[in-house]
Order: structure tokens, then sequence, then C-alpha cells
């Protein structure tokens, strides 16, 4: 088992990572003193695999606890659902000092961090994430919300949990498209923070994709550090927190002229990571071999390192990289690296080479 401190004062909280958590879920709460009575808050193919032990776990502990399960998918992130859950909260009257505890992918943690941060104005909340997606990046750092009609995680706030339990068994029974999905953000932390990380990630690769639990283990623990140490050091996102987006300027408008149909989050920001190593390459002396790198370790992966699209989707996909949020004073800002394990945010990049980029990649035009 390992565990990691998030520094956030006296909001600071552990990440435990092992095998067999879920288990010990009702006891690490009561260590936490936290209220008697609790909402699972879970998604309808989560709830058959994990809510038992769960639920059992706690309630061994003494917790009174409420289920609330919700449909699965991205489309469940809305308010409509909130206010569903908030119904159900009210109903079992969970007072102020109870708890939500989340148990599923980020969808589900995104919910339902939202929902805690609200009703009744705030109440105690746990994540029990079951992605790999979940375990290093949406359980960690506090970002909560849903989705509107207008785009992805429009409403939301800034709200910690007290506790993430990362069971590494769960993630055996995760669909591998979701699995690998997961490791571009575990590749992420290499290219942005961590060197030998990343070179662990070139020797371990096979075994990380037949889930060997010792190598998974000390690398999701590695993951988690690192967006500790990230978000303990800039958790409004002023500036440091900036660079986990990484591959996301291109890989979310990816995702967006697809209608989030085509391709999964980790699949977008593959392709997005790669055209920003590209422009990496173009404009801070990033170099060829770490880009080679990059690519190998992206194949390696399974994942997905081209795309070609048409001049017209081209032309969507620019359109949408100055419709992203993160946009500021209508300049499309980049994380860009000067070697593996060292990047900076606030690149601005011309749009002609943004475009030269996504040729280089493979999305030029077939029509022309
Ligand atoms: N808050 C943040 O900082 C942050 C960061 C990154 C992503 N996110 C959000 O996270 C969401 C994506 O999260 P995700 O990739 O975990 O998707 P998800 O929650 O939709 O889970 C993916 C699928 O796997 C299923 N599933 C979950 N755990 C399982 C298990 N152990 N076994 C079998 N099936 C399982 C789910 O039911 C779902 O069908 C997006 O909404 C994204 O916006 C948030
Ligand atoms: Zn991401």
């Amino acid at each position: 088992m390992k565990s990691v401190k998030v520094p956030l004062g006296e909001r600071s909280y552990q990440i435990v990572i092992g095998p067999s958590l879920l288990k010990a879920v009702g006891r690490k709460c009561k260590q936490l003193k936290l209220g008697q009575s609790c909402a699972v808050i879970t998604d309808d193919r989560v709830e058959p695999l994990y809510a038992k032990p769960t639920i059992d776990s706690l309630k061994a502990s003494g917790f009174n606890v409420t289920l609330i399960t919700i449909p699965a998918g991205e489309k469940s992130k809305n308010l409509r659902l909130v206010q569903n859950c908030y119904d159900q909260l009210a109903q079992a009257r969970l007072e102020r000092n109870s708890f939500v505890l989340a148990l599923g992918g980020g969808v589900v943690g995104d919910l339902a961090g939202f929902v805690a941060a609200t009703y009744l104005r705030g109440v105690d909340f746990v994540q029990v994430p079951t992605t790999l997606l979940s375990q290093v990046d949406s359980s960690v750092g506090g970002k909560v919300g849903v989705n509107l009609k207008a785009g992805k995680n429009l409403v939301g706030a800034f709200y910690q949990p007290r506790l993430v339990l990362c069971d590494l068994d769960t993630l055996q029974t995760l669909p591998p498209r979701e699995f690998k999905a997961g490791l571009a953000e575990v590749i992420k932390y290499g290219i942005i923070d961590d060197a030998r990380l990343f070179k662990k990630l070139e020797s371990e690769m096979e075994r990380i994709l037949k889930q060997d639990p010792k190598v998974l283990g000390s690398i999701i623990a590695k993951c988690c550090q690192i967006k500790a140490k990230v978000v303990g050091a800039d958790e409004k996102e002023s500036g440091l927190r900036a660079t986990l987006n990484y591959g996301h300027t291109i890989g979310h408008a990816i995702e967006a002229i697809t209608r989030y149909g085509t391709f999964l989050h980790g699949e977008a920001i593959s392709i997005g990571q790669i055209a920003a190593g590209v422009l990496s390459h173009a404009l801070c002396q990033f170099p060829e071999k770490d880009m080679e790198r990059i690519r190998a370790l992206f194949e390696k992966a399974k994942l997905p390192t081209s795309l070609r699209f048409t001049a017209t989707q081209r032309e969507k996909l620019m359109k949408a990289m100055q419709l992203d949020k993160k946009v500021s004073n209508g300049k499309v800002k980049f994380v860009l690296a000067s070697r593996i394990g060292s990047v900076s945010p606030g690149h601005v990049v011309p749009n002609d080479m943004i475009h030269a980029v996504l040729e280089q990649i493979g999305l030029e035009s077939s029509e022309s």
C-alpha cells in the first residue's frame, strides 16, 4: 500500500493506493471521524461490481448508507442529475455532518463532488476512483462539476475531498480501451514533470498493459505525487497547474469536433500530445529524438498518434480551439516542452504553424 499527501494546509488529504482497499473504506472513513451517515454515489456499471463490498465495509464501521445510482456515461454529468441527487440526500435526511462518497470513474467523481460541494453549502467528500483516469487524474486536485449544453465542465467548484482511496483490484474489470486511455494521462506526467517516470514507462509498458499490480501501484502513486505537488503549489490554476493541460489544447478540440463520440478523452489527448511535441520542436528546441521517444511510447501503449481529417474538419478544429475555455484574450495558448520532464505553459502559437503541425501529424486534408 502506498500513500501520497496532497499538501493544502488544513485541507490536506491522503491518497491511498493499493489492492483490496474497498474493504478498508469504512475503517478509513472512521479514522477521519466523518459523520454517521453517508451517501454512496455510483453508476449502473460500477454498482453491480463494487457497491456491495463498499457498503458492507461502511456499515461494518457503523455508518448509515444511502445508495444513489446514476446511469453510466458522460451524459449523466448534468444539472438534472445533480438535482436528483440533492432530492435523494434530502429524502434520506442527510445532515450537514454527513458525507458523500463517489464510487466510480471521473463522471461519478465530478458529479458527486459537485453535489458534496453544494448540498447544505458543502458536506465532506470521499473519492473511491475505479478507472485508471480517475485514479491518476480526476480524483486528485479538487475540480468538481458538470456539463452544460454549451460545453463540458462549465459549472463547477474547487472542492477538495477528505480522502482518496485507489483500489488497484477494481481496474481488472475496466474495459481495456478505457485502461489504455488512462495511460495517456500517465505518459503525460512523464513528459511534463519526470523523465525517470517516462523512462520507466518505456521499459515497463508490457507489464503495465498486463496490469502487473506492483508496477501499476508504483506508477499510479508517482502520477498522484506529481499531480499533488502541482495542485499543492497552484490549487486554483493561476500558473503551474496549467502544465497539466499538456496535449489538451488540440486534444479537447478533437473531442469537440467529433462530438465526444469517436475518441475517448485519453485517445484524443494522445494525438494532442504528439502535436504539442511537434510544436515544441519548432518553438522550444525540443529535441527530435525526444519527439521520437514520445511517439514510440504512445505506440507501445497502443494509443493513436495520428489522424486524418478533411479540410473542413481541420477548420472546425481551429474554431474549436478558439472556443476552449482555457483561451484568454482570444489567444490559444499551448503548454510546450523543452525536453522530456520539463514543460512551460502560456505559449501563443501562430495559426499557420498549428495548421502545419496538423498536416505533419496526419491531419492533412483528404479533400484537396
Ligand atoms: N475533475 C478533474 O480534474 C478531471 C480531470 C480529468 C477528467 N475529468 C472528467 O472525468 C470524466 C472521465 O472519467 P473516466 O474516464 O473515468 O470515465 P467514466 O467515469 O465515464 O468511466 C468510464 C466507463 O467505465 C465504467 N467503469 C468505471 N469503473 C469501472 C470498473 N472498475 N470496471 C468496469 N467498468 C468501470 C464506467 O461505468 C464508464 O462506463 C470526464 O467527465 C472528465 O471531464 C475530470
Ligand atoms: Zn486529461
